[in-house]
Formats: C-alpha cells, sequence, structure tokens
C-alpha cells in the first residue's frame, strides 16, 4: 500500500473520566460518573481508578513517545478545572497544563475534549443538560481552559458524542445521571447545540494560536451490500441520514451544529431556526466509528444475529467497510476535513505465560480498518489523522472494566503498564506511515 498523506497525524485516544483516577485529589470536585451506584455499574465497579493516568502521567507520555505517535486526544475533567461554580482550580489546570508541556516536549500534538460526559454534580444540581443555564457554566469553563492552555494547543473538540450523552443518559437511562426522559428531547438538544455554539465563539475569539475546532461525532453509516453497485451506495447514504437511527446518530446533531441548520422534525420539537442563530462553523469534523449502522449485532434493521458471526468483546460487528463509507458520506455531506477521533476493539485481553499481552484480533481489526480509511483517502475524502480507541484500557463506563479497548494493558491492582502486541504493530504502521498495512 501506499503511505497516508505526509502530515497525517496518528494518535491515540483517551477521556478524563476513564483513565484518570484521582476523583477527589487537589481540589477536584465530584462528577455524575463519581457517584453512580454500583448497581448502575457492571460488577458494581466504578470510575475512581480509571487507568490511574493522573499519577502515571509522565509514564504514560513515555509511552506514547516510544510508539512514535504524533497526536494524543485527551479530555478536560470540568469538575478538576471548575469544582465550584465561578470557582477555578489552579492545581486542575495544573495537571493539563503539565500533560501539555509533556506532550509538546516528546512532539506530540495535544487536541484537547472539552467536554467527554462528566458534568460536574454542581452543575447537575442546577438541572445539568435539562436546564438553560448549563449553557452559560460551560462557557466559563470553556474560558478558564482556553485562557490556559490555547497557547499551546491548536486542536479543541467541543463535545464529544451529543448523540450518546444525551441518548443514552437522558432518555434511555444506561449512562449518568440514569435519567429517562423522552419529553425533554427539545429541551436537551437546545441546550447541548446552545452549548456548543458558545465554546466555539469563546475558542474562536479568545485563543492565542490560530484554533482548530471541531466535535466529536458518535458516526454510524450504513454500508452498501454490493460496494460497485451505484444503487446501493445511494441506498446506504440515504439511509446513513434518513433512517430513525442514521437520523438520531447523523443529522440530529450533524445539520445544526455543523451547518447550522434546523432538521425538519425540528418544528415537532419547536426548535426554531432563531435557536440556531449563535451558529459558527468548524474547521473540521471528529468522526468515532465503530461499526456500520446495518451490522447484525447493532440490530437496527431488526436482522436475526447470524450464529457465530464475528464480533467484539462488546458484540460489537467487526463491519471495517464502514471506516470508507462514514467518512465518505460526512463529507460529502458536511464539506469538512475528517479527523478519525475514535476507532478501537474491545477484548478480554490479559497477559500470557510468558508476561505478555498477545493480541492478535486487534492487529488485524486495525488493519482492516485502516485499509478501507486508505480507501477513502485515495478516493480524495480529506481525511488528516487516525485516532485509536484507547491508547490504554480503562473504565467502560456502564461496562466497567472488563472490556478492554487499550494499546496498553493496565493491571487494575497494581497501575502497571504493558504494551500489548498490538501497541507495537499499530507502531510499525506509524512508523511505516502506513505503507506496511
Ligand atoms: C466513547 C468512549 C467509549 C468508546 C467505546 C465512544 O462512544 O466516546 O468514551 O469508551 O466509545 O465504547
Amino acid at each position: 500500500m501506499e503511505q497516508f498523506p505526509a502530515s497525517f497525524l496518528w494518535g491515540a485516544a483517551t477521556a478524563a473520566v476513564q483513565v484518570e483516577g484521582a476523583y477527589k485529589e487537589n481540589g477536584k470536585s465530584l462528577s455524575i460518573w463519581d457517584v453512580a451506584k454500583p448497581k448502575r455499574i457492571k460488577n458494581g465497579e466504578d470510575c475512581h481508578f480509571g487507568a490511574d493516568h493522573y499519577h502515571h502521567m509522565k509514564e504514560d507520555v513515555a509511552l506514547m513517545k516510544k510508539l512514535g505517535l504524533k497526536s494524543y486526544r485527551f479530555s478536560l475533567s470540568w469538575p478538576r478545572i471548575m469544582p465550584k461554580e465561578g470557582e477555578i482550580n489552579p492545581l486542575g489546570l495544573k495537571f493539563y497544563s503539565d500533560l501539555i508541556d509533556e506532550l509538546l516536549k516528546n512532539g506530540i500534538e495535544p487536541m484537547v475534549t472539552l467536554y467527554h460526559w462528566d458534568l460536574p454534580i454542581w452543575v447537575e444540581k442546577k438541572g445539568g443538560w435539562l436546564s438553560k443555564k448549563v449553557v452559560k457554566y460551560f462557557a466559563a469553563y470553556v474560558l478558564a481552559a482556553v485562557e490556559a492552555f490555547s497557547d499551546r494547543v491548536s486542536y479543541w473538540i467541543t463535545l464529544n458524542e451529543p448523540q450518546c450523552f444525551i441518548m443514552n443518559a437522558y432518555l434511555v437511562g444506561a449512562h449518568a445521571p440514569f435519567k429517562h426522559n423522552f419529553l425533554a428531547l427539545a429541551k436537551l438538544t437546545r441546550n447541548t447545540i446552545q452549548a456548543h455554539f458558545a465554546a466555539v465563539k469563546i475558542i474562536r475569539e479568545k485563543a492565542k494560536k490560530a484554533p482548530k475546532i471541531g466535535l466529536a461525532m458518535a458516526c454510524g453509516a450504513f454500508t452498501p451490500e454490493k460496494r460497485n453497485d451505484p444503487a446501493e451506495i445511494e441506498k446506504a447514504r440515504q439511509e446513513t441520514f434518513d433512517s430513525l437511527s442514521g437520523a438520531l446518530a447523523n443529522k440530529w446533531w450533524g445539520d445544526p451544529l455543523i451547518l447550522g441548520k434546523p432538521v425538519t422534525v425540528f418544528k415537532v420539537f419547536k426548535i426554531q431556526v432563531k435557536d440556531l442563530k449563535d451558529f459558527l462553523p468548524l474547521d473540521f469534523i471528529g468522526l468515532n466509528i465503530y461499526q456500520s449502522l446495518n451490522s447484525a449485532s447493532w440490530d437496527s434493521t431488526g436482522e436475526k444475529k447470524k450464529i457465530g458471526a464475528a464480533e467484539t468483546y462488546l458484540h460489537w460487528g467487526l463491519t471495517p467497510e464502514v471506516m470508507y463509507y462514514a467518512p465518505k458520506f460526512m463529507y460529502e455531506r458536511y464539506h469538512l476535513p475528517v479527523l478519525i477521533t475514535e476507532n478501537g476493539y474491545a477484548d478480554n485481553d490479559f497477559p500470557c505465560r510468558d508476561g505478555k499481552i498477545h493480541d492478535p484480533q486487534r492487529s488485524d481489526f486495525i488493519t482492516c480498518y485502516l485499509s478501507e480509511l486508505k480507501k477513502a483517502i485515495d478516493d480524495k475524502i480529506p481525511v488528516f489523522g487516525y485516532t485509536y480507541w484507547s491508547l490504554m484500557d480503562n473504565f467502560e463506563w456502564a461496562e466497567g472494566y472488563s472490556p478492554r479497548f487499550g494499546l496498553i494493558y493496565i493491571d487494575y491492582q497494581t497501575g502497571e503498564r504493558t504494551l500489548k502486541d498490538s501497541a507495537l504493530f499499530y507502531s510499525s504502521i506509524i512508523a511505516s506511515n502506513g505503507k506496511d498495512i
């Protein structure tokens, strides 16, 4: 295979709740995930350890450097930076400032996600995403982050997957704060859109270094049954944006946040054009891509899963072709350069008798998905980076610690880190700039 573009950003990602630990150290207040009741999380686990990254930060950056990563996507913890209304925690800022310095010292581009689901309890108590006050609280926190880090950070991601933190958390009740409130969808959508617009405005106006602003979408695409059939491709594109699962994953958030346009059904929810008046354009679109929307294990078609179908530990289908079609369909609709902000494989990895973590399936997954991404790039879809989820094993939300997505194995008893075979494999891909795929 020919190489990827010379400036391609090979990276890996994490999120604060999932890896940091130190959940009440050095002035951090609690988030909605810190207080999740044991019955909400598999095996009664909690996020308090994460991967103890807070205490292993330099070691983790050294491992990134060893792997040859060009970029690292991480999120800031809102309650670590702003533990109370109107109060900025200098030690919270210091942790991220040190991390950013350490990354830059090692030639790794920091990519900051401002919201990856850890709403502070003090905001939740005032109504959380259900109250429009969230917009001003989020704006104040974003301003503190931009003032502190924008001299060194260029890449800003406002929100991680509104699809999930609104749908899973407030409608389905599977994620913190575990609410079931379908009737509040309009309010939740309006507040989320406006919080995003407020963040974009602050970054544009206040950033010291020219910013590149995006958001990370939980992106699924339908894929055609037959690749070379134009009618099948059009059908897949249409389902990607207009079927129920496609619209909720892509159009519902993509159209207002990226194009500043309401979707037709917003009328029913009384979301009006004036609610979108603060729209500002983005510089890129971040796509979190795991499986196609028509994969049987996703079950959006109601199709019965085939016995023995290839799937991950979380029963997600292995559908590499989504890594071609999702960037293509999203670019053709939204016309923004694409960054793959997440893509990864969960398994129940463990150390073998030789002490190593042999995870050939993950290396195979990476190979297959990257081959499809390269086809998209060859077809002139401007993809400028790929970020593997996740740099290290971590707390997988309501699934607890058993699904392991990491390139780095974490011993949750000791905090010891071990590079999995797939980490070395990914490192060799980076070293050849994708030629060895
Ligand atoms: C989220 C991550 C999560 C990953 C795997 C994405 O939806 O952004 O936080 O761990 O998928 O489930």
